[in-house]
This record gives C-alpha cells, structure tokens and sequence, in this order.
C-alpha cells in the first residue's frame, strides 16, 4: 500500500506537469492549433496544422480574401447551367419557402428548434443556407459550421451529397468527419460529423472557439450522445453568446426541446407526402396467399397461433397486449423456428424475424404490384445478411435481371452506399434491406413500398442485475409512423406491417431514450475528461435523467477496471481510455496488450469486438458454419483466439491472392474482415500517438503470440465479465456473480466442448433472452484472473483482494497467495509506471 501511495503521488506529480506544460499528457497529437483553421477536429489524431495565425492586421487580411473567393466560387456556381439546375430542384423542397423565416430565427436567436417531415429538406439544406448566407455576406471564411449526425453512414452521404449541391468535391467548403476518418481540407467552412466526434472535440477545445454554429441534427432519436452533448451545450451557450445553435427534429415533441432551453421559437417546415396505405399481418397473410386450412399444418400453426393472441390480447389491458403476444409468438414460433426453418410461415424467433412472411411479401410486390423501390426494415445486421443470402437463393428475387438486392447499414463501404441512392435499369425493381436508421438519416428518393417487420434491436439496460441486453424489441408509433412515411415520397404508397394492428395499438409513442436503457460507462467516463464536476448533478441536468442505480453501476465498474479512483477522479488509466474512441473495455484491453507487447493478437481481438463476428451463421448451413469455427479453435476454449486465428488464416490467404475463397470455405464475411484489417490500422496508429507503443518494434518484441499473454490480456479487458466454470458429469455449469447460472450461446467455441479445463471464462458481452447467454467468452486460469483482473489504481491491492476474494476465497487461502499478491503488486506498479511515462522502458519478469 504504500508503494501505491508513492506511485500515486508520482502520478498527481507527473500530471500537473504535463499541465503546466500546456499540453495534455501522453503525446502532442492530442494538442491543437489555434490558427485560422478553427473548424479542425482534433478527435485525438495527429494532423498537419498550418503555423499559428500572424498578428491580426495580416490574418483579417487574409480572412477577408479568402471569404471573397468563396463569394466567386458560390457565385460562379449558381450561374452555370448545371448549378442552375441544382438550384431549381432546391428550391422545390419545402424548406425551401422557410428559408427567409429560418435564417432571421437563428440571427435573432441563440437556440432555434426546427422540425420537419423527413425529406423536407432540414439537413441538407438548412446548414446550406446558413453557409451561403454567410459566404454571400463576405462572411465565408470566418464563418464555421458543424451539424452532427448521430451515424457515420449519414454524416458521410449528406456530406456529399452536399458538396455535390454547392458543384464542389468533398473536402473543398464541406466535409466531413466520423470515428477514426474524414475529409476536410482548408477551406472546409460547414463539416459534418458524428455526434461523437463533437464530443471529443470538446475534450480539448470547451468553449468551442471559433465556431459559429453548431446544428444537432435528428434530436428527435434522443441518442445518448446527442442527450450528452445538449447538457454540455446548453451550459456553455452563456459562455459563448455569438455562438448559434439550431435542434432539428423530424417528429413533432418540439416542444421538449424547446423548453429545455427556456422557450426558444419552434419553426416547423411543413412538408408534403402522398397518401401511404397500411397493411397489417392480417390482410397481408389473405393477399400473399396463406390458407388457414388444416391441411396446412404450418400455416395454420403459425395463423392460428396468432388469432388466438389476438383475441387472447383483447380481453387484456391495451399496456399488456404487445407483451402477451409477444411471448406467445415467440414461444411458439421458436420451436417451430427449429423444426423446420426453411418452410415455416412463422419462423419468428427471439432474435429475428419472419423471414419467410417478408420473402412472401417480396414475392407478391415483385409479381402483382405497380413499378417502385422496396425498403425492408429488419432489425441487424445479422439478419440482413441471413434475409440477403436466403433471398438470392430464390427463384424470382435472386435473379439480377429483375431485381436489384441491396443492403444498407451503418458501418458498410461507401461504394455500395451509393448503389441505395441510385435509380436501377428499366424493368429492374431495387429492393434494399436496411435497418432502423433509413426511418429518418437517409433518404431513398423511389421508394414506394414499405415492408416494415415492427422491431427495432435496442439496447435495453437492467440496472439491477447490471445486464446490458441488445434484443430486438417492438418499435414506438412514432418510428412506425416514420417507417410508413417513407413509402410515399414520390407517388402513392404501401406499407406492410409484419404484425397485427393490436400490437401497433398497444406500441408505445416515442421510444424511451437511449439514456435511460444504456449502461453509462463511457459517457461517466466523458463526463471526468472534460471536467464536468459530480457524475450525478451532471446527468440531473438532462432532459430526462437516469435512473440514479444506472449511474452508481457505471462509477463502481469504473472505479473496479480501475479508470476512477475512490473519489470518482479519473486516474491515469482513465485519461487513456478517455482518448480512445472504443468502449472502456476495448480501451482497457489495448492499452495492456501495448504495455504487454502483444500487440497484433490484440488488436486483431478488438477490432473483432467493436466492428461485428465475422463468422457467418447461415440459417440451413448453421451445423457445417459451426464446425469451420470449431477448426479455429485448436481446442484452447476462446471465441477470441478462434476469431485471431480466422483473421490471420484470412491474411495469409489474401497474400496467396485467394482470400474469397478461403473465407467463403470457412464461413467469414470478407467485409468484416476487411473491416477488422482496417480498424487494426487505425488501432494502431492511435496507440501510437499514446506513446506506449515503441516506434522501433525492433527494440522488443512488440508482437508477441504468446497465447497464455493474450489470454491474460483479454482477461484485463473483459474483466469484471466472469463467469466460474464447474465441469459436471455431463454438462458444464456455468456462473456469474449477477446473473447465476448463465449458458453458452450456441455459436461460441465453449459450447462444443464437454469439459473445459480451466476454472473460470471472461467475456465481452452476455445477453438475456428467456436466460442469460454468453456470446463469446475465453477461458482463463486463476493466476491470469487474479494478476491481470484486478484494477490499476489507487485503490490498491486492499479493494482489488475484496472484489476478487469473491471468487477467489478459496485460492486466497492457500499457500500461493501471499506469492501472487507480491506479484500482482509488482505488476500494478509497472504498468502504473508505464501509463505516468509511456516512453519509459519498463523491465518484466519473464514469470
Ligand atoms: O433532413 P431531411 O429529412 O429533412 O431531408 P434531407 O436529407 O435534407 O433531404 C432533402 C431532399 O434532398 C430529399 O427529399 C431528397 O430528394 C434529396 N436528397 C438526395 O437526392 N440525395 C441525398 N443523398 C440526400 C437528399
Ligand atoms: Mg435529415
């Protein structure tokens, strides 16, 4: 304990500094310049800064120029025949006959409230408007905009889409910048980002100098950032009263905004769309041919099953309805679901959708409909996928001459993001996949028919078991409202409710915000790095608070993984993970395989754990998809090493120039792993400018295989996620702390094997379905849980023996003990050490 005091003071030491220093600590990538480029967004990444402004006289001289040549530019633009007709076409958009009213709003007030049909045209035109307005003004070049999106799909489209409008590329007056990318150059005035990106920006630059506006976009979705980010704006506004914020929403709860901050004028743009008319499951089972006979066995199962909810829910209260059929649906469904996957009406199950209702419904628009797009509102990406691979299987609907298969999902290539937004050939139908975010971020101009399946995957939050769950889950009214509205953009719709009205009835309005059903690890975690003062008076400060048990499970699981000390301050660990855009978890598991030196494996594990599994699961392959994954695990019991063995088995065939077909042989997604191979690089480069990784990997052996390493590594990451492992005669059981007995999900590794030889599994997530699952976990020994499971903090070896003492009562009192607390003090004070002063060179014991 008292080498821990010492390494603490060391610690408070080192800190003050670096702050004196005036510059953060770590490295000077996380420094900025405070030129003329105030719209440079730091996001914790080196980058090429022009020197610091000259004295004004020359700088206003240079300012005034470069806003003239933006006024040519925009000037030359609008004359030219192609800009001409862009004009037209802008003008034709509702917000178009708001414009005069929406910019004298925003000059005469700090916070404008705007709202809007989706379509109507808020988020390309409206910072438009404002940018022109200013450009037009000689304002140009002093001027400087930012509208966040809450996804990076979005902010990269509109961002483009944009530029195109202004007769620009990217990267000229507008940009854009999501989590690890973007575009923007010089003369970059209006920037679109992620609601993250802003958040981090505000990291190191609070007051937000130099920006003009600041337009949070799609409120109405009440993200967590995007709820963040309005208590931070909302405080600093006094601060800076030039500054100019504008809340667009596509629904109509305006009126919470604009009482949040004290009554500032709504202005809603109204907007046109053409009747859409709603199909619920009934009429759609009549009109895609379902007979309720008995000699369909399944159909009447499946049917039958759901006029009885029906007239079962009725009797019952409206609020227990949806859950009443819920249940049943997927308790009967989930059997049927196994017994014949393939032919079954009803092949709902807890984790998916009727995929055969939707290809019926594909089938009966494609043969019997008028011309027009189709958006498939599903609830992930897995199911997208599984929908895609079943669907060019059919006979009609995978045949490319009639009809065009598109998925569309956030973190896909932008390549084929283009292809959504694209009119197909003559006499080819588009059908895109998509899930919840093409209710509102982006906008497919053809569509007409809307196949909504009614479930969106939501994090939910069970604050008093501690569980994060990511279940699919009814949709509000408001977001099947949405859904509907997408279908009649361009001529009369159709939309077709995969579920029957008395659950729509019983739906509830708006869906509860993300705040209030997410764990808030990170966001406490934010909170700390940009000084916010008490986690709780904080969070009390937003528009609706969270439950104050939410709060106290994010600092303990903070103080534990050992970013917080005692008093809720972030300690050096936690200023790292601050700066990392990646779950403290992830964060955690980095920085150690950094200080480990086994670096590769690792950032193979996390770029896995953030992007998605790139094993694939196809629904009638699962059993020949699950022996490939088996072969990857070599029998060391984690999901985790399978998954860096695939990804490497990958790379060394993309070497050999046969990739596809290795991926293709073992059931992984190419994409993924694209995904993860450049997620690594970032990753890395990251780490990088943290100072822990040696520039000269020559120096030391900064790519350790070390298995037993890795394995600890992942240990210090995933940690307090732990489940005891107790070998049965027949079975394995399995246990954690909040939950009790917890099973393996079926697609891990663990969950072929009949004995595991290690006492105890850690793993990233676990989710409650009718049990608790564990979807991917590692098995790990007691020394690796006790020496890298603990925290690094000042709450020292006393707190870090309770949590553990839990499990461990049993080693803690035999003779080893005294041994491995030595060890694990040692340990502590090395990384300590390293974490103060990532440049120094620290010595480890091979032991
Ligand atoms: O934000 P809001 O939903 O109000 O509309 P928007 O995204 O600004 O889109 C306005 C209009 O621009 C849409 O109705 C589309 O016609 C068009 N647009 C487009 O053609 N291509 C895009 N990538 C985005 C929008
Ligand atoms: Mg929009």
């Amino acid at each position: 304990l008292g080498l821990h005091r010492r390494v603490d003071t060391l610690l408070r030491e080192h800190l003050s500094r670096k702050r004196n220093d005036g510059r953060r600590f770590g490295d000077s990538a996380f420094s900025r310049s405070s030129s003329d480029d105030s719209i440079g967004m730091d996001d914790g990444f080196p980058e090429q800064h022009e020197p610091l402004p000259a004295p004004s006289v020359l700088m206003e001289n240079v300012l005034r120029q470069r806003s003239l040549r933006l006024r040519n530019q925009q000037q030359a633009w609008k004359e030219s025949p192609e800009g001409q007709n862009m004009q037209e076409f802008r003008r034709s958009l509702p917000a178009y006959k708001e414009k005069a009213t929406l910019l004298r709003a925003i000059s005469e007030n700090q916070v404008v409230v705007v709202s809007g049909e989706t379509g109507c045209g808020k988020t390309t035109q409206l910072p438009q408007y404002i940018l022109e307005s200013e450009i037009d003004a000689a304002r140009g070049a002093s001027c400087s905009i930012i509208c966040t999106q809450p996804r990076r799909i979005s902010a990269m489209a509109v961002s483009e889409r944009v530029a195109a409008e202004r007769g620009e590329k990217l990267g000229e007056s507008v940009g854009y910048k999501v989590r690890l990318e973007g575009i923007k150059g010089r003369d970059t005035r209006l920037l679109f980002c992620t609601t993250g990106v802003l958040l981090r920006r505000l990291l190191v630059d609070r007051n937000l100098n130099g920006i003009s506006h600041v337009i949070v976009d799609e409120i109405h979705e009440r993200g967590m950032n995007e709820d963040f980010l309005l208590i931070v704006l909302k405080e600093l506004l006094p601060r800076r009263p030039e500054l100019r914020l504008i809340l667009m929403s596509a629904t109509l709860n305006a009126e919470l905004f604009s009482s949040y901050f004290g009554g500032a004028p709504t202005i809603h743009i109204p907007g046109f769309t053409y009747p859409v008319r709603n199909h619920f499951l009934e009429n759609i089972l009549e009109m895609t041919g379902y007979r309720l006979t008995p000699e369909n066995q399944i159909d009447d199962y499946g049917a039958d099953k759901i006029w009885k909810m029906q007239r079962q829910a009725l009797r019952k209260r409206k609020s227990q309805i949806a859950s009443v059929v819920e249940d049943a649906l997927e308790a009967a469904d989930f059997k049927e679901y196994n017994m014949r996957t393939r032919q079954s009406l009803s092949c709902w199950n807890p984790d998916s959708i009727g995929f055969n209702l939707i290809e019926n419904v594909l089938c009966h628009i494609c043969r019997k409909e008028r011309p027009g797009a189709v958006l498939v509102f599903m609830t992930g990406w897995d199911d997208i996928n599984s929908m895609k691979e079943q669907l060019q299987a059919h006979p009609l609907l995978g045949d490319p001459s009639r009809v065009l298969l598109l998925a569309c999902h956030g973190s896909m290539a932008s390549s084929e993001q283009k292809l959504i937004f694209e009119k197909p050939e003559e006499g080819v139908r588009k059908i895109v996949l998509a899930t919840n975010m093409a209710e509102t971020s982006i906008t497919i101009n053809d569509v007409v028919f809307v196949v909504d399946c009614g479930k969106a995957k939501e994090t939910s939050y069970d604050a008093l078991n501690n569980t994060p769950c990511l279940l699919p889950t009814w949709i509000s009214k408001a977001a099947a409202r949405q859904r509907r509205g997408r279908a009649g953009r361009v001529q009369p719709g159709e939309c077709y409710h995969l579920y029957p009205r008395c659950v729509y009835d019983s739906f509830a309005d708006y869906q509860l915000p993300e705040l209030l059903r997410t764990p808030l690890q990170s966001l406490c975690l934010q909170i700390k790095s940009l000084k916010l003062g008490s986690i709780s008076d904080f969070l009390s400060r937003a528009l609706q608070s969270p439950e104050l048990l939410s709060v106290q499970n994010a600092v303990e699981y903070l103080k534990i993984i050992g970013a917080f000390d005692d008093e809720e301050n972030l300690t050096s660990l936690g200023r790292h993970l601050s700066m990392l855009p990646v779950e403290p978890k992830l964060g955690k598991m980095l920085i150690y395989g950094a200080i480990f030196h086994c670096m590769d494996p690792i950032l193979t594990v996390v770029a896995g754990l953030s992007v998605r599994d790139p094993f694939l699961m196809p629904f009638d392959r699962k059993d020949l998809a699950e022996t490939a994954k088996a072969q990857f695990s070599a029998r060391d019991f984690s999901d985790h090493l399978a998954l860096i063995r695939a990804y490497e088995g990958w790379k060394d065939a993309e070497r050999a120039h046969n990739g596809y077909e290795y991926a293709w042989k073992n059931f992984l997604s190419v994409q993924t792993l694209k995904a993860i191979d450049s997620l690594r690089k970032q990753f890395f480069s990251l780490l990088k400018d943290t100072g822990l990784i040696d520039e000269n990997p020559g120096t030391c052996n900064m790519w350790s295989h070390d298995e037993d390493l890795v394995r600890a590594v992942i240990c210090a990451g995933l940690y307090p996620g732990i489940s005891s492992v107790v070998n049965k005669e027949k079975s394995i059981k399995l246990k954690t702390m909040e939950d009790g007995q917890v099973l393996l999900h079926s697609n891990s590794v663990n969950a072929r094997e009949s004995k595991i030889p290690y006492p105890w599994l850690v793993f990233n997530e676990k989710v409650k379905v009718n049990a608790v699952f564990l979807r991917d976990s590692t098995a790990v020994s007691d020394s690796m849980l006790l020496l890298f499971g603990g925290n690094v903090s000042s709450r020292g070896l006393d707190g870090c023996l309770k949590m553990l003492g839990g499990y461990l009562e049993f080693f803690m009192k035999s003779d080893l003990a005294d041994t491995y607390l030595t060890l694990k003090q040692e340990l502590d004070e090395l990384i300590q050490t390293k974490l103060l002063n990532p440049k120094a060179n620290i010595y480890m014991h091979e032991q």
